[in-house]
């Protein structure tokens, strides 16, 4: 489970943060992903860790919690998908294993990924999807037998419509790959140069075809679709409380120790743990994660993280709050926004 990289697209929340725990549906997308490999019946996880090692340690623990036995890897910087194959050696030994990027999110499991690839048995199998716009990912080409004969990075002019997902399965030849290949132009051990290599040296690279939801959810738009999606599915349940001056529409979650007072919740949309929302709106598509409170304002469409703080605010959508942020109205003249911004920050104002 890959859980390290820069997160650059994601900035400022990755300057101090993993992408990897921000939360969809107010679960950290890491979580769906470790599910995802549980269920398949993997429960010997290794994690690759970057400068965010102790906040996804703190988070998955041990790992008993969820069913299954994890071990941390520490990557020293960056390196590449196919560097993290390399310094997972000893974990992994001579096994055939699953690579899951730990931002990518996947409806429907791997259920059907990894019985394909126990009965057939390639050196390495690759997940595609079909998708619009192939030149913004890994692309590849099958040969008339059906296996995999070329991976090209964003090609100008693809030759197929079949992108790569972020889960991939492998056999034990992979470790050659890795250790064969050099860093790409941007530094990189590229995966797709490893699948490449293991084609060129005869090797079989099967594919398998995913139909449903898939999202990298490295950027903040993708953040949001996922949240969307998630939201949209949810099971409705009150076990925070409501006042009676407060409104919930359609599919609600409240979470333990949450309140509403005098506000109205229109669901899809999730309060979280210890949340106080007060005279507020809080509208479709909202993940409020847990201790935060929102007063006077209106909310729609939005994650917002731990502990943050939004009061007086007309309106706010299509955005990503991180933790322990404070958006709220100054009266102090002259009249002006006044912000302190980490870098990298993205401010649209109304
Ligand atoms: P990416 O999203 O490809 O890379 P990134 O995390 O550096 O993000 P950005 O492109 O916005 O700078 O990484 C996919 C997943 O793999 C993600 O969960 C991070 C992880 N990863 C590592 O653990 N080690 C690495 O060397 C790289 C490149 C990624």
């Amino acid at each position: 489970m890959l859980s390290g990289g820069a997160g650059t697209r994601l900035r400022p929340i990755t300057h101090t943060s993993a992408k990897q725990l921000v939360p969809v549906a107010n679960k950290p997308v890491l979580f769906y992903c470790l599910e995802a490999v549980r269920d398949a019946g993997i429960t010997d996880i290794g994690i690759i860790v970057g400068d965010t090692v102790r906040e996804i340690e703190a988070a998955v623990g041990d790992g008993s919690d969820m069913g299954i036995s994890v071990t941390y890897i520490p990557q020293a910087a960056p390196l590449g998908l196919a560097h993290c194959v390399l310094i997972a050696r000893d974990f992994l030994g001579a096994d055939p294993f699953v690579m899951y990027l730990g931002d990518n999110f996947l409806i429907g499991g791997i259920n059907a990924l990894v019985a394909d690839f126990c009965a057939e048995r390639p050196d390495a199998q690759i997940l595609l999807t079909k998708v619009a716009d192939p030149s913004q990912f890994g692309v590849a080409e099958l040969g008339a037998d059906g296996t995999v004969a070329r991976l090209v990075e964003k090609p100008a002019n693809p030759r197929s419509d079949l992108a790569l997902v972020g889960v991939y399965m492998f056999g034990p030849r992979v470790h050659d790959a890795v250790r064969a290949i050099q860093p790409s132009g941007r530094g990189e051990l590229e995966i797709t140069d490893a699948i490449q290599w293991l084609i060129d040296a005869g090797a079989r690279v099967t594919p398998h075809f995913v139909t449903g939801y898939w999202k990298d959810t490295g950027r903040l738009e993708d953040m949001l679709d996922c949240n969307r999606l998630v939201l949209e599915s949810l099971e409705p349940g009150l076990h925070g409380t409501v006042d009676e001056a407060s409104t919930l529409v359609g599919r609600v979650v409240v979470e333990e120790g949450a309140s509403i007072c005098r506000s109205t919740i229109r669901g899809p949309a999730i309060v979280g743990r210890n949340t106080k929302i007060i005279d507020s709106y809080v509208g479709p598509f909202t993940s409020i994660y847990h201790s935060c409170s929102i007063e006077r304002t209106e909310i729609e469409h939005s994650i917002v993280l731990e502990h943050s703080t939004i009061r007086g605010v007309a309106r706010i959508e299509d955005s990503l709050i991180g933790k322990e942020v404070e958006v709220v109205p100054s009266s102090a003249l002259p009249r002006a926004h006044r912000l302190m911004l980490g870098d990298h920050s993205k401010v649209s104002i109304a």
